[in-house]
């Protein structure tokens, strides 16, 4: 995780973000610590990364890297204004051990975009990852790679409308209209028994959570995925970040992941 000392929104790259509408930082701090706490209090360690004035989306972890099986697949950035965050990223990596390093040859961010099964690697293009990323990072992963068409730009990351519940029963939820038909299908068809959200709840960014197996943390407003969260035995934990879905994210994108 990367605190958002230095987060506002000046740009717009998304259709969340309105350089016109105030953010709170201090809420926006209060807010993003309350979640590092949350994970501390369920017995996640939280590695660090140190934010940087110049960066104001590095808050957004998760589209940094992509690490399964201790390797780490560095990001490439689609936007001129967050290009420099892969290099903080991979400059962590390298500093806290971890040696099999891909710098990558196609855009492609991170978890963002990436989403890890035990199965599968269920890959977002469209908007943000080149479809070029997804044979990358199968040939750098040696897992198959699953790529998924998102067609509604509120949604411009596949992690803003699927997430994993259950990475070894292979569990997930999605929003089907943030995908193609034909991705759709593909869903439908190798995850029948997949929590499907509704529109309010995918509008509220509810599908950028984070599971660990049995808690899902996400977007306290998503309350409609509370109960068939619970239904499936999972322990739904509601997290208000307000000031950060102003930059277009949420749980999720403020949590990459570190897969050993
Ligand atoms: N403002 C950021 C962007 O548009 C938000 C990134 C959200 N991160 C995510 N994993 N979906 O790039």
């Amino acid at each position: 995780m990367c605190p958002p000392t230095h987060f506002e929104v000046t740009y717009s790259i998304n259709p969340w973000m309105d350089p016109g509408k105030p953010v709170d930082l201090s809420l926006a701090l209060a807010q993003w610590e309350t979640l590092r706490d949350r994970y501390r209090a369920l017995g996640h360690t939280v590695e660090l990364l140190e934010p940087r004035a110049d960066l104001p989306d590095m808050v957004y972890a998760a589209n940094g890297a992509t690490v399964v099986d201790g390797r780490v697949l560095g990001a490439r950035f689609a936007h001129r204004e967050r290009e420099a965050e892969a290099a903080a990223h991979l400059e962590w990596f390298r500093a806290n051990g971890f040696t099999e390093i891909h710098e990558p040859a196609h855009i492609n961010e991170g978890e963002g975009d990436f989403a890890v099964t035990s199965t599968y690697i269920l890959a977002g293009r469209g908007f943000r990852s080149s479809p070029l990323s997804h044979d990358e990072a199968q040939e750098f992963f040696g897992r198959p790679v699953i790529g998924l068409e998102l067609v509604d730009p509120r949604y411009y990351h596949l992690d803003t409308a699927l997430s994993v519940l259950d990475d070894e029963t292979d569990e997930i939820m999605y929003y089907p209209g943030a995908f193609s038909p034909g991705s759709r299908a593909v869903l439908a068809r190798l995850f029948p028994d997949a929590l499907i959200a509704r529109e309010a709840d995918a509008a509220a960014l509810g599908l950028n959570a984070v599971s660990d197996g049995r808690h899902v943390l996400l977007p306290q407003g998503a309350v409609g995925l509370f109960g068939p969260l619970r239904a499936r035995d999972f322990e739904p934990v509601g997290v208000d970040l307000s000031e950060l879905l102003k930059g277009g994210g949420s749980v999720k994108c403020c949590t990459q992941e570190l897969r050993p």
